[in-house]
């Protein structure tokens, strides 16, 4: 297919980015670099492939769309940093939200038929302790959740009324980095945990906070469901071959199971061979105790097994990676 991947200068797009272009697809990447990186998306997809632009300038995306003959989008572009969402609402209902109506607005002008959507487990807000399937409601508790639950009806309605083939795939943690090296995780700045212990370890003097040590899990501290970034990327390929026109789905991508916050420090120490500086901080507001995916409707929907998401896994690619490129992309 002919696709547009939004945000494929980015972390989670330009890993998939490089694997829809490697198995045949004829990929541009449309990106602001706001948040991206240009070295990431030409590793992915290879020189003169990035088309720079905003997802609000619809003139730009128009004609990106078009001069591509684009017959599918895979759009993650939007910013995605709860705490700054908290502090600054309006900039993420207007990049995330308004940034995915102007490109569904674009899609039905140029007559683009299917879209694979970034969506996020924070759709499902403070759930309690059991695992999380797509039937649950929904209750986002920051407004980045809301702004990608808001961007999941917005692609539902058009849907219906345009005809697009629309799945929006619920992430849960994504981790670890392209298992051959080339690309990895560049945030800055960076709030996920595995890149901070990499960094407590790799650079003296940063310690890693541990916020909340006395959940009611069985070491205290907070659970989370990690999903190998490569995973994600063959997910998304999978989502463009099984997307049917008219329809709209939301699934589900984690493992089913769950890693505590100990358990990966435990697992850095053991990659690394040094003990990753950490200290306790008090819980954040707003931090589920537990959040692990109720998973099956990714296997029979898309066919997807993840075959890189266990944790060594995730952890050894991570820090291949952070080790070999210690100035991140600078140093790629
Ligand atoms: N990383 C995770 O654990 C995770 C979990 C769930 C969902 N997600 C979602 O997955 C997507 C990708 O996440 P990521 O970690 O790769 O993020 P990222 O910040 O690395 O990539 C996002 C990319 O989008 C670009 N972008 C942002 N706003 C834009 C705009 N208005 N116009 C054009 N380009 C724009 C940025 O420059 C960047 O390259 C996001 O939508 C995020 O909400 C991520």
């Amino acid at each position: 297919m002919r696709v547009v991947v939004t945000g494929g200068a980015g972390y989670i797009g330009s890993h998939t980015a490089r694997l829809l272009a490697g198995s045949g697809h004829d990929v541009l990447v449309y990106d602001n670099l706001s948040r991206g990186h240009r070295r990431a998306a030409e590793l992915a997809v290879g020189p003169g492939r990035l088309a720079e632009g905003d997802l609000l300038d619809e003139d730009r995306l128009d004609h990106a769309l078009l001069a591509h003959r684009a017959e599918a989008v895979v759009h993650f572009a939007a910013y995605a940093l709860v705490g700054e969402s908290v502090a600054n609402p309006g900039l993420y209902w207007r990049n995330n939200v308004g940034g995915t109506l102007a490109l569904l607005r674009c899609m039905a002008r140029q007559k683009v038929g299917h879209i694979v959507f970034s969506s996020t487990c924070a759709v499902y807000g403070e759930p309690g302790g059991a695992d999380i399937a797509e039937s649950l409601p929904k209750g986002p508790v920051n407004p980045y959740g809301e702004t990608k639950l808001s961007s999941e009806w917005a692609l539902a309605a058009h849907a219906r009324a345009h005809g697009i083939g629309a799945t929006a795939l619920r992430y849960f943690n994504a981790a670890g980095a392209d298992p051959d090296g080339l690309l990895g995780e560049d945030h800055d700045p960076e709030s996920h945990l595995i890149p901070l212990a990499l960094d407590a370890v790799a650079f003296s003097g940063r310690n890693l906070k541990v916020f909340g040590t006395d959940w009611p899990t069985p070491d205290g501290t907070c659970i989370r469901d990690y999903v190998h970034v490569a995973d994600l990327a063959d997910a998304h390929a999978r989502a463009l071959s099984t997307s049917r026109p008219g329809v709209f789905r939301a699934i589900n991508l984690g493992t089913g199971r769950g890693a505590s916050v100990r358990e990966v420090i435990e697992m850095v120490a053991a990659v690394t061979g040094k003990p990753v500086p950490h200290a306790p901080a008090p819980r954040r507001p707003g931090d589920p105790c537990r959040l692990v995916a109720g998973s099956g409707l990714a296997g029979e929907e898309l066919g997807w097994v993840p075959r890189f998401s266990d944790l060594r896994t995730v952890v050894e690619t991570a820090w291949q990676w952070r080790r070999r490129h210690p100035g991140g992309y600078r140093s790629a």
